[in-house]
């Protein structure tokens, strides 16, 4: 149930635990994916965590001696697929590390490598396994600037690393053995979240990889794509392109719920407008950054408020916002709201943050003072239909 192809196994790790992986909600899970190819020379394609080493070199070795492995191929130094190097290559005595120059040079000052022998590949040198071969294909910034994808030609197969990946901890490993919508729902979260600041050279990586014969794309995370190929690329360039749905995005955080009662009336506002507008409502306190940011992806106009903390915006508010900015999403419409008791601070910091990331400012900040008058609300519930309206405008209907 592990092979891709007649001696090409996976040989990964399944990590059916990790919920936080750097921040990211990894709520099914996630796995590490590497790929052992025997031919008359055998390679090992990318390693796992580093605690998860020995379960690696157990897969191997019930393939083959160890001593037998003659390259390990490092298309990413970070360190879900390279933490396990050291170990791995200690133990392979006869491995020849493959990757490119800005690879080795990460991994330098990741690790002592200085035992290792490495050998620099670039796209004009692929090598020989025997009956089958690898070419290598630089992808810069998908996901650090070192990052590559391994191409077997005979196969057709793609070994494309952290590109097209999904975060799932799973028993099966192809695509075709599991929920297809889940997962376009996985590998959406997993673009949003890793991906998307990206999104630039993903076009371009496409543009690379529709030159190249592939049936099949094996991930460094998650199921491998052997049936869903056009569903998988053709979202790859939707999500690239960021392109827009016709949704709005209410988030907030809130005090004693004064900032939670105009955010409702936004949302009833922006629900009036038209039945097929998808309408979310998000209190920062009661979800995730990983989900926050998946449904940012398509969103063209998003309100966000907040209520007044110390003369600042809520802090888990801040927390969103400082993440959201990292991730360089498409500008938005958008919208400032929330209440203040005695001086300002909320509402005008987020206001502030729009400038920051030049998102398209759509109205006037929309404020309380403690509670929201009816006049607020009944502005805050035109300001909720307006924002439908501009995401009408946005999905071109
Ligand atoms: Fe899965 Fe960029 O590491």
């Amino acid at each position: 149930m592990n092979q891709l192809a007649e001696n090409i196994d996976w040989v990964g790790y399944v990590d059916w635990n990790v919920r936080d992986f750097h921040s990211y909600d990894t709520a099914r899970g996630a796995t590490y994916n590497a790929y052992l190819i025997r031919d008359e020379k055998t390679a090992l394609i990318d390693t796992v965590k580093a605690p998860f080493a020995g379960n690696l070199l157990r897969n191997v070795a019930e393939r083959l001696d160890l001593d037998k492995v003659d390259y390990v191929v490092c298309n990413h130094s970070e360190l879900d697929h390279s933490g396990a190097l050291p170990e791995v290559m200690a133990a392979l005595k006869n491995a020849t590390l493959l990757c490119n120059a800005k690879c080795a040079d990460t991994l330098r000052q990741h690790f002592d490598t200085s035992s290792w022998r490495i050998q620099i590949v670039t796209p004009d040198t692929p090598v020989s396994l025997g009956h089958r071969s690898l070419a290598f294909v630089n992808i810069p910034m998908v996901h650090w600037p070192e990052s590559m994808v391994s191409y077997m030609p005979e196969e057709k197969i793609l070994f494309s690393n952290d590109a097209f990946g999904q975060h799932l901890a799973t028993r099966v490993r192809f695509d075709d053995q599991w929920d297809l919508s889940l997962l376009l729902q996985e590998a959406k979260s997993y673009y949003a979240n890793i991906v998307v600041p990206y999104s630039r050279q993903v076009l371009k990586t496409l543009d690379a990889a529709s030159q190249l014969d592939i049936r099949m794309i094996a991930p460094s995370h998650g199921l491998i794509w052997r049936k869903n190929l056009g569903e998988i690329i053709a979202k790859y360039s939707e999500w690239a392109s960021q392109t827009y749905k016709e949704k709005v995005l209410i988030l907030y955080d809130s005090m004693w719920q004064s900032t939670e009662r105009m955010a409702e009336e936004m949302l009833r506002g922006a629900m009036s407008v038209s039945d097929t507008t998808d309408v979310q409502l998000m209190h920062v306190r009661k979800t995730t950054l990983t989900r926050i940011a998946t449904e940012l992806l398509d969103t063209p106009v998003v309100a966000i408020g907040s209520a007044t903390l110390n003369a600042e915006m809520m802090p888990q508010m801040a927390a969103v916002l400082t993440y959201i900015k990292g991730l360089k999403f498409r500008a938005k419409d958008a919208v400032a709201f929330g209440s203040a008791g005695w001086g300002p601070g909320g509402t005008e910091a987020v206001a502030q943050w729009f400038d920051a990331v030049k998102y398209h400012v759509l109205a006037e900040p929309v404020k309380a003072k403690f509670r929201p008058t009816p006049e607020v609300l009944n502005l805050c519930h035109q300001t909720g239909a307006l924002l439908a309206e501009r995401a009408r405008l946005a999905a071109g209907k």
